[in-house]
């Protein structure tokens, strides 16, 4: 159990660097995890998560014992110290790719987000399942003003043609069937050749 007169950062450095970074950029054994979302970093904190074949290790859980509210508080803050990101690019990877995947095509949460959709702006301004934070199908967090702004959602949504455009020879069709994301996680090879039909 941590010391109480450590700092939130000193925590997160003894605690979670090894698997976010030293700075909350992700390596091979965790997620980036700068700008968390809180509510829904604080469920995962608290109740671990595992069956991501992504990494090895699963994440731990951590009790209020082993880290109090408060300080787990200092942890998000830290967190958010970093410079925002700017470009649509940066946007995506910080806010967006551990649930939808680097090429935009599902990830984790199965969700295509590069194919055409009139609804972009209100997906990432409503969210979804609000607080269902453990279930990686349903909940998807929704972002404030203050979080993302309307410019940075047309960055966002500019990247996501970007790669569109970057990964097939032909557009995507529009809302194909597979909405709601039960294909499997993790092949978004495969998922090429489905969609490529
Ligand atoms: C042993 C490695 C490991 C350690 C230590 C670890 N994590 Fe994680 N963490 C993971 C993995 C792996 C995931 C992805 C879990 C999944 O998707 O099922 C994850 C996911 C998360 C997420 C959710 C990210 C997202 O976008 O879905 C947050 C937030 C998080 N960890 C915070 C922390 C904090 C805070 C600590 C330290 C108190 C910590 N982690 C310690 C491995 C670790
Ligand atoms: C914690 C995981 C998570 C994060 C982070 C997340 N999403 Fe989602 N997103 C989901 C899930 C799950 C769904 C499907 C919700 C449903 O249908 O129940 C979804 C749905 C969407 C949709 C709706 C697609 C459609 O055609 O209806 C869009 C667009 C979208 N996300 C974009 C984004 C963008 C852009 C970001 C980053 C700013 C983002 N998401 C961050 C999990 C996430």
């Amino acid at each position: 159990m941590p010391p109480d007169n450590l700092s939130g950062k000193d925590i997160y450095l003894k605690e979670c660097a090894v698997c976010h970074g030293v700075e909350g950029e992700g390596n091979e054994r965790g997620y980036p995890i700068r700008f968390p979302v809180e509510s829904y970093a604080e469920a995962v904190t608290r109740r671990g998560r595992s069956g991501n074949p992504e990494f090895a290790i699963p994440m731990p859980a951590y009790s209020k014992a082993q880290i109090s509210d408060e300080k787990l508080k200092e942890i998000w803050e830290y967190l958010r110290s970093f410079p925002k990101p700017q470009s649509g690019k940066e946007l995506y990877q910080t806010y967006c790719a551990n649930c939808h995947g680097a090429n935009g095509r599902g990830g984790f949460s199965g969700e295509n987000v590069i194919r055409e959709t009139d609804d972009y702006r209100e997906a990432i301004r409503e969210g979804s399942h609000r607080y269902d934070f453990l279930n990686r199908k349903k909940y998807m967090p929704s972002y404030a003003v203050a979080e993302i702004s309307g410019e940075q959602i047309a960055l966002l949504r500019r990247y996501a043609q970007e790669l569109r455009r970057s990964q097939t020879p032909n557009p995507l069709p529009p809302f194909p069937d597979n909405h709601g994301g039960d294909e499997d996680e993790d092949e978004d090879e495969d998922e090429d050749e489905d969609e490529d039909d």
